[in-house]
């Protein structure tokens, strides 16, 4: 790890961005009194404190036309109150306000988007106070949307624009582009934001995230403090997802070192949702400060795997046994593919346990589609 002075970029996301997002349970239907009511129970059910800052509206915010000076502007039946007041409110319970647009001429829902108006659309955001903005890929090609316009051949450049735009307001504003892992957005994400979709959407289903979780294989290396992989916000807590599905979902994503956006509605979740999200030993593994993103260490091809990520300090590993099939079944891994020798304390972070020490091996029973998930300390690295 890095202990130099963190860069400006750096500075915005040293560890992947917590917060919540309207879109996963809500779709185009927000309005001021649902990110209200959300901001509440983000403090009263303790997820504040815990670290999820980050309110953000996704699509669906906007009036269906910019005013008369070019500026986007939000539907006034379901923001009456406005931007401004909303981000200020967020802002007086120490939340952090997002919100969303795309590089296109339309988002995804059809509304305005900021294809030629970054840099106006940008000072706006600052003026309402925005710390957050995640940028769409629509616009938008018509075998992906109803709108006909898709920047394909600039839109590296319009989300440098976008960048810029932010940049040059003087406010601190988090980008996170959402062009859904094209033109290995990896390698050049990086550049002019702290986080990038590495795939298209996800959605309340094992198989889709078992199939998200298969192609972040490789982009390890583009991971680090200021710079994340996102494999897409939470479905933790959104149904048809069981909870042993959320729980391994949620140590998947904090083994990635992914953002953890919660997609779920806030206002109604279960005691047992509740301690997924709010999970402290989880939680640390995510925002371990070396900022390394996990990876697997067993067959690809079995359903049964073995996930590992480097904490900081020595001999330190988080640990995820997978299994992807229905029964329960026991997932074994052993030190040669953690870069371990020697006997390591073990800790369950799902059971707040200390399971004593092991040496060479260790073999667990998980749950079908599910995860047990372990730190480890005290091991020699080899
Ligand atoms: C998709 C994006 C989703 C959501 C949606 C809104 O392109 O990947 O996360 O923002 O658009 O329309």
């Amino acid at each position: 790890m890095s202990e130099g002075p963190a860069s400006p970029a750096q500075a915005l996301a040293p560890t992947p961005p917590m917060g919540w997002s309207s879109w996963n349970s809500f779709g185009r239907r927000i309005d001021e009194r649902l990110i209200r009511d959300t901001a509440d129970a983000l403090v009263e059910s303790g997820l504040a404190a815990a670290g999820y800052r980050y309110v953000n509206l996704d699509d669906g915010w906007q009036a269906p036309s910019r005013d008369a000076f070019g500026d986007l502007r939000p539907d006034e039946g379901r923001f009456p109150g406005g931007l401004k007041a909303l981000g200020d409110h967020l802002h007086s319970k120490g939340l952090k306000f997002g919100i969303y647009t795309s590089v296109g001429r339309k988002t995804c829902e059809g509304f305005p988007a900021s294809y030629g108006f970054e840099e106006q659309d940008a000072s706006l955001f600052a003026e309402w106070g925005v710390d957050y903005v995640k940028d769409d890929f629509c616009g938008g090609p018509p075998f992906w949307c109803r709108y006909n316009f898709w920047p394909w051949w600039d839109y590296r450049s319009r989300y440098t624009a976008m960048s810029r735009g932010l940049r040059s307001t003087g406010r601190p504003i988090v980008l996170s582009l959402c062009n859904w892992g094209f033109g290995r957005v990896w390698e050049w994400g990086g550049e002019i934001a702290q986080l990038w979709r590495t795939t298209f959407d996800i959605w309340p289903s094992w198989r889709r995230i078992m199939g998200i979780l298969d192609a972040q294989r490789g982009l390890e290396r583009f991971c680090g403090p200021g710079r994340w992989n996102d494999p897409d916000m939470l479905e933790v807590g959104v149904a048809p997802l069981t909870l042993e599905e959320s729980r391994a979902h949620f140590s998947l994503w904090a083994i990635l070192a992914a953002p953890l956006i919660a997609g779920n509605d806030l206002r109604s979740m279960s005691p047992e949702t509740l301690a997924i999200l709010a999970n402290p030993e989880v939680l640390a593994v995510d925002q371990d400060p070396a900022g390394l993103q996990g990876t697997l260490v067993s067959d690809p091809r079995s359903p049964l795997q073995a996930w590992s990520r480097r904490l900081h300090g020595p001999g330190e590993r988080a640990v995820v046994l997978l299994n992807r099939s229905k029964a329960a079944r026991s997932v074994e891994v052993s030190w040669p593919q953690l870069g371990l020798r020697g006997p390591a304390r073990v800790r369950d972070l799902w059971r707040r346990e200390d399971l004593g020490a092991f040496d060479g091996r260790l073999s667990l029973e998980a749950p079908g589609h599910g995860a047990r998930m372990l730190r480890l300390s005290g091991a020699q690295e080899c």
